[in-house]
């Protein structure tokens, strides 16, 4: 299996405290400096004490991203969603896109505390994360 082959990883975690305004910038500007000089993109929601985060990549670079990330004190409780081969990427452009989870929610009101991770959600998180950032 080659090192560049595209992989994907989705996650959801729970913040250790409520992240503000500026601890979330500050977070989201140094992962998206960093995944931009590592090939990396994807999307981060954050919401309600819980962050959810699809990272694509050449697989040697997502796989060390990944373990990084899991090791992160800022959260806990990471429950791996899906890691894959993926044939292209979905977020070309962002090396990291913020977005608060509310304006997926917004659009689809019946899924209010879907990021609380219960497992039964997992395909639907997934395919939401994948839509509001499409
Ligand atoms: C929810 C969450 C998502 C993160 N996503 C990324 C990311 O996409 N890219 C990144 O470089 N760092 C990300 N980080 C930060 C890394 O865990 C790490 O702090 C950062 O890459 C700096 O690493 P360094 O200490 O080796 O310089 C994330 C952290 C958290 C808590």
């Amino acid at each position: 299996m080659s090192k560049s082959q595209l992989i994907s990883v989705s996650y959801i975690s729970k913040a250790t405290q409520d992240m503000g305004v500026l601890a979330l910038m500050r977070l989201t500007d140094q992962a998206a400096q960093l995944n931009q000089r590592l090939g990396l993109t994807g999307v981060l929601f954050y919401e309600n004490q819980h962050f959810g985060q699809i990272l694509e990549g050449p697989r040697a670079e997502v796989t060390k991203m990944w373990e990084k990330i899991q090791r992160d004190p800022r959260h806990q409780q990471v429950r791996l969603l899906k890691m894959e081969e993926i044939a292209q990427r979905s977020f070309t452009a962002w090396s990291m896109r913020f977005f608060l989870a509310k304006e997926i929610i917004a659009k689809m009101p019946n899924l209010t505390g879907v990021l609380d991770g219960l497992p039964e959600h997992d395909d639907e998180l997934l395919r939401l994360m994948r839509t509001a950032a499409s």
